[in-house]
């Protein structure tokens, strides 16, 4: 009886456990996609073209004319301008004869997101 007693405490307390760790696991994964969405959302949408790391090198690059910009080149080089006003009109517009087409269907905050992330890899 009394064993009984002790195994269902124990029980009960590894339930707890189980539950209390699968928390802090469920957490951590969210806190990874919310560190840096906007980077996120470059790798999925914008690195085949432009790189990882933002160069231009992307494995999609070879094949395009004109090529896809270097996102740390001089702003002189750039058509809508290298502010966050220019990047958001080739995000919401793309330019019209090239590779780069226009990414409005992600919608306006994903696109400040993105946005605010190639304006970091310029600093
Ligand atoms: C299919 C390839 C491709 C993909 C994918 C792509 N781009 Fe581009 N991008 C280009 C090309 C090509 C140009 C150069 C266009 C030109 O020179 O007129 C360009 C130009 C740009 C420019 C420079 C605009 C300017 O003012 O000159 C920015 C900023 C940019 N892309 C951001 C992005 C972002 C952010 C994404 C992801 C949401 C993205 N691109 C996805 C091909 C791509």
């Amino acid at each position: 009886m009394k064993l009984n007693r002790l195994f269902s405490i124990l029980v009960s307390i590894l339930m707890v456990l189980v539950v209390f760790l699968n928390c802090g696991k469920k957490e951590e994964a969210a806190d990874e996609a919310a560190g840096n969405p906007g980077q996120e959302l470059y790798l999925q949408n914008c690195s085949s073209c432009h790189g990882e790391t933002g160069a231009g090198d992307g494995p999609a690059a070879a094949s395009l004319n004109p090529k896809p910009r270097d996102l740390m080149s001089a702003a002189k080089d750039w058509k809508n301008g290298a502010t966050a006003e220019g990047i958001n009109k080739t995000l919401q517009e793309g330019i019209s004869g090239t590779g780069m087409v226009a990414y409005k269907h992600l919608g306006d905050e994903s696109l400040k997101q993105i946005t605010d992330y190639v304006m970091s890899l310029r600093k």
